[in-house]
């Protein structure tokens, strides 16, 4: 039997951990199998590359950043027809029995179309996916996406640093964050580190009312915005500046964008276990004869929820996805 192992869309914490998992689970839970790992992620399946994978080829990547496998943008799987047929065509000739992937929306997108194309040629291979992605973007309510949590601690420890220079200047830093249009990422920062505002990307925003708060305060203050959101950081910096500027006020403002920092560095301890509980979980399921799934990723030792992937897609998340409880423990509501 040979499983196929694939990590796409935006690198993520939790990603090397994933592999990781399904090569071992693999290997220990039945003698016989080879694990292949796709290169370059979904451009490796058009490319037909691919690496075998041993016990020892995933030793020591537990933490690690990024992914070992690499992942490169495919948009021509999106774009073009013939691209989408190449790589089923590619999986076929490969003799893959099973394919284990990870990523974010555009990647499930992809596992999909592969799966309904095996299916629309009789072909029984066993399809699984589930979520890693920064964004918390894919069926965020079956789980939360591997890389999620890490990118929370990275933007922590950022609007940490970012704190003591902003207090120490009296300065106003506009501060951006990845996580595409829904607003999980930026609002969870904020919510962690406590940041002043968070523009949302499909907010109306009072500007006023962003400059009352700024003069209210007495020293930092920090506006995370949204990566969806459509005006620029140095715009809306700007904006802020000719305000503050009349009033004669003595905050400065300078800005700062997280960006791909969000998505580097080691993954936060609940990123290792969510990623080696799904790899492991994904393998179970595909030695039991699982067709296709979306797999939520659950905690450690708990089922995880299964979909199809046509539940599993739907309308990219936003913020209204987010519970309610955390807007409300945000200063921005007021
Ligand atoms: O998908 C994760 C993500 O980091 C988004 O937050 C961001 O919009 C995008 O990837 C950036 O992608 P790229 O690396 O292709 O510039």
């Amino acid at each position: 039997m040979k499983v196929a192992i694939l990590t796409g869309g935006g690198d993520c914490p939790g990603m090397n951990a994933f592999i990781r998992s399904v090569t071992r689970s693999a290997i220990n839970l039945k003698k016989e199998v080879e694990v292949w790992g796709v290169l370059d992620g979904w451009a490796g399946m058009i490319a037909g590359s691919y690496r075998q994978l041993d016990v020892l080829d995933t030793a020591g990547i537990s933490r690690l950043g990024g992914t070992i496998l690499g992942t490169l943008r495919a948009p021509e799987i999106k774009e073009q027809e013939e691209m989408r047929e190449r790589v089923v065509n590619n999986f076929l000739e490969a003799g893959f029995d099973a394919f284990i992937s990870c990523g974010g929306s555009g990647s499930l997108r992809a596992a999909h179309d592969l799966n309904r194309r095996l299916r629309a040629k009789g072909e029984e291979r066993q399809i699984l996916f589930t979520s890693a992605s920064i964004d918390n973007d894919v069926a965020n309510t079956y789980g939360t996406s591997i890389g999620f949590y890490s990118a929370i601690e990275r933007s922590m420890e950022m609007m940490e640093w970012i704190r003591d220079t902003a207090s120490a200047h009296r300065r106003v830093y506009v501060v951006g964050s990845m996580g595409r249009n829904s607003a999980y990422l930026p609002v969870y920062a904020g919510l962690t580190t406590g940041a002043e505002y968070v523009i949302r990307p499909d907010e109306q925003v009072d500007y006023d009312r962003i400059v009352d708060m700024i003069e209210a305060r007495d020293r930092d203050t920090r506006i995370i915005v949204s990566e969806g959101y459509p005006r620029t950081l140095d715009e809306i910096t700007a904006i802020l500046s000719t305000s503050l500027e009349k009033l004669h006020s003595a905050h400065e403002i300078r800005t700062v964008d997280m960006g791909y920092f969000q998505r580097g560095g080691m993954a936060s301890v609940t990123d290792v276990l969510r990623a080696n509980w799904i790899g492991h979980c994904m393998v179970q399921a595909a030695f039991a004869g699982e067709k296709s799934s979306f797999f939520g990723a659950f905690h450690i030792g708990a089922t995880p929820n299964k979909v199809t992937f046509e539940e599993a897609i739907r309308p990219e998340a936003t913020h209204e996805d987010i519970p309610r409880a955390i807007m409300e423990m945000m200063i921005t509501l007021r």
